[in-house]
């Protein structure tokens, strides 16, 4: 049967250790310039609805290296932009392709059309969730900090789909998450809730960001305006600047903390120039293990079994 990968629930914590271990294996495999062509003859979709570079060059350059082709298609270019059904535009993908990655607004909708779909489908973000982006900056932190456990992790702004995705990690893997997010942002409490019961870790929210990023080993932050959201835009600056992440917030975590951005980075909002230029920011090496990651996801998902 077809497995998805709509959010990280959809992981079991034996998942989340075996997609690290081959994203590191990959990497240095690229690295040192050893082909890997386990997706030669598979052919996979990108359904996007909404702006990206990072998530979709990553993963059309992933399927290119791993001997696969990628086929980009904007929905507004497509009859989804007509309302043709998404279940009807599902089954047709589906006799073309050997699997999708879809960005999009709703949840719904990706699951709807996951439902529909006879090829796995994976969630290349929507309004609720961002999974492979978590998954890659996991890889991220292991690679900078060596553990995940007993390490302090900090998500500074909004409550958004990319926190969303870092309390289903933390539910699954144990961590210790702290979210400092103004009151009336914090994360959706259904989503939230089960994480807080599952969780074998510690999950914190909290709106005073002086206070989470204390001991910090990782500060964490995001736009405070996602895709969908502009016209919410100026409201949300004047509400966010206390949860700049600056020098003076950077000052009150660990000597060695981390500070990443999932990017586009807006500098001078979420996080100031010179922290993003600094020494304690992983942000590029981050972007690029997104490619990894996506490696080591399109072969579980897509490959051959
Ligand atoms: N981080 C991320 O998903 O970037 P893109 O929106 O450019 O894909
Ligand atoms: N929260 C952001 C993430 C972009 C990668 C958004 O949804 O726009």
């Amino acid at each position: 049967m077809k497995k998805d990968l709509l959010t990280l629930r959809d992981l079991s914590a034996d998942d989340f250790e075996a997609l690290f271990a081959r994203s590191f294996d990959l990497k240095g495999r690229h690295g040192a310039g050893i082909p890997d062509l386990m997706l030669q003859g598979r052919t996979l979709g990108l359904v996007f609805d909404k702006a990206s570079t990072r998530t979709r060059v990553s993963f059309e350059a992933a399927m290119i290296q791993l001997g696969g082709t990628p086929l980009f298609l904007s929905a507004k270019d497509t009859q989804l932009a007509r309302n043709e059904p998404i279940a009807d535009t599902a089954r047709v993908l589906s006799r073309y392709l050997n699997a999708l990655v879809v960005r999009t607004y709703s949840q719904g909708l990706l699951e709807e059309l996951a439902a529909a779909a006879s090829v796995p489908v994976i969630n290349g973000l929507t309004d609720l969730y961002h999974p492979c982006q978590v998954l890659s900056d996991l890889m991220t932190i292991l690679e900078k900090k060596g553990k995940l456990n007993g390490l302090k992790l900090v998500w500074v702004g909004d409550g958004n789909n990319v926190a969303h995705s870092w309390l289903n990690a933390s539910a699954i893997l144990g961590l210790h998450l702290v979210l400092a997010c103004p009151e009336g942002y914090y994360p959706k409490e259904e989503i939230l809730e089960p994480a807080k019961k599952d969780t074998s870790g510690n999950i914190i929210v909290l709106s005073d960001p002086k206070q989470a990023v204390c001991d910090a080993d990782v500060i964490y932050t995001d736009v405070w305006t996602s895709m969908g959201q502009e016209s919410e835009s100026d409201l949300r600056k004047k509400i966010f600047r206390p949860y700049q992440v600056n020098q003076a917030l950077v000052d009150l975590a660990k000597d060695d903390v981390i500070v990443m951005h999932c990017l586009p980075a807006h500098k001078g909002d979420e996080i100031s120039a010179d922290v993003f230029e600094g020494p304690r920011s992983v942000v590029w090496d981050q972007a690029e293990n997104k490619l990894h990651m996506h490696k080591a996801v399109l072969e579980r998902f897509v490959a051959r079994q």
